[in-house]
């Protein structure tokens, strides 16, 4: 288990190392607290959030508060491992002075130590700007949820030869930068892998194959918490869905049949005083 705080540092000496890096998105205090005891790396609070938490469509709809409320209590909960936020859509597409403003917001009220935004050439000068501001900034290409409806949809990205090149140059235009990371989302593993390779700064692959430098899973997705979309990347390590149903269908019951709660789940007062009050 990792004892010692998480820096971007080691992002770089795991790569160098050839050290797997294990990300898992987290959104509240409580299962921060639960990832943060097990030794996983990196916590990302994704605008994923917009659909597992809060049930939206897509991330879309995420905004600037969203992203500060969930991180503030993601740090509350996390001693060791790297707090990353996203940048929410719009955050920093409409300057670049706007772009500091909010990744300043994002790392000053929320506690976290670096935030992941989404594409290349289209914001290059606010990656750069942002870190000229003193904040790291992990990159994030491949399917891009933001894009869904220029994509048409939530698909595999980069299986034709002039999207995998234009993968490839994006990745080491970020690298140029200065990202210290880059996410590789829904892409051939054999284009991740080659990606991987030709980058020193790591990769961290969701639906990317085995070959990227690092990991990262949606939380609910990967305990089998969400039901509404069931990616082919994702492996569920755990039914928690289940096990909370078969937990509130239990006290659902116990309730109904007056078996809970049970003395030992009561508070006694004195009799004398009691009767007082009849
Ligand atoms: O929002 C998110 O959770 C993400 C991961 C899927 C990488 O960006």
């Amino acid at each position: 288990m990792n004892k010692e705080k998480i820096t971007v540092n080691h992002f770089q000496k795991a790569k160098a190392a050839g050290q797997k890096i294990s990300m898992l998105t987290a959104y509240d205090y409580t299962t921060a607290k639960l990832i943060d005891q097990t030794g996983v790396d990196s916590i990302l609070v994704g605008d994923s959030l917009g659909m597992v938490m809060l049930g939206y469509e897509n991330t879309l709809q995420v905004t600037m508060e969203d992203m500060i409320h969930h991180t503030k209590a993601v740090t509350r909960g996390t001693k060791n491992a790297l707090v990353i936020v996203d940048m929410p859509f719009l955050s920093y597409h409409i300057s670049v002075e706007e772009t500091v403003r909010n990744a300043g917001r994002l790392i000053q009220e929320s506690g976290a130590t670096a935030v992941k935004l989404e594409g290349c050439d289209n914001v290059l000068p606010q990656i750069k700007a942002v870190l000229n501001a003193q904040i790291p900034v992990v990159g994030h290409l491949g399917l891009t949820p933001q894009s869904v409806n220029i994509m048409g949809g939530f698909r595999v990205q980069g299986k034709e030869e002039a999207a995998a090149r234009k993968l490839i140059e994006d990745a080491l235009k970020l690298e140029e930068a200065g990202v210290f990371a880059i996410v590789l989302e829904c892409v051939p593993a054999p284009l991740a892998k080659l990606v991987t390779e030709k980058l020193s700064i790591p990769t961290i692959g969701i639906g990317a194959g085995p070959d990227t430098d690092g990991q990262v899973l949606v939380y609910q997705d990967m305990v089998g918490m969400y039901e509404d979309l069931k990616p082919k990347f994702v492996k569920q390590f755990g039914h928690v869905g289940e096990a909370i149903k078969a937990a509130v269908a239990d006290y659902d019951r116990e309730v109904k049949s007056g078996v809970f709660p049970e003395e030992k789940h009561t508070f006694k007062m004195e009799d004398s005083i009691l009767e007082k009050l009849y």
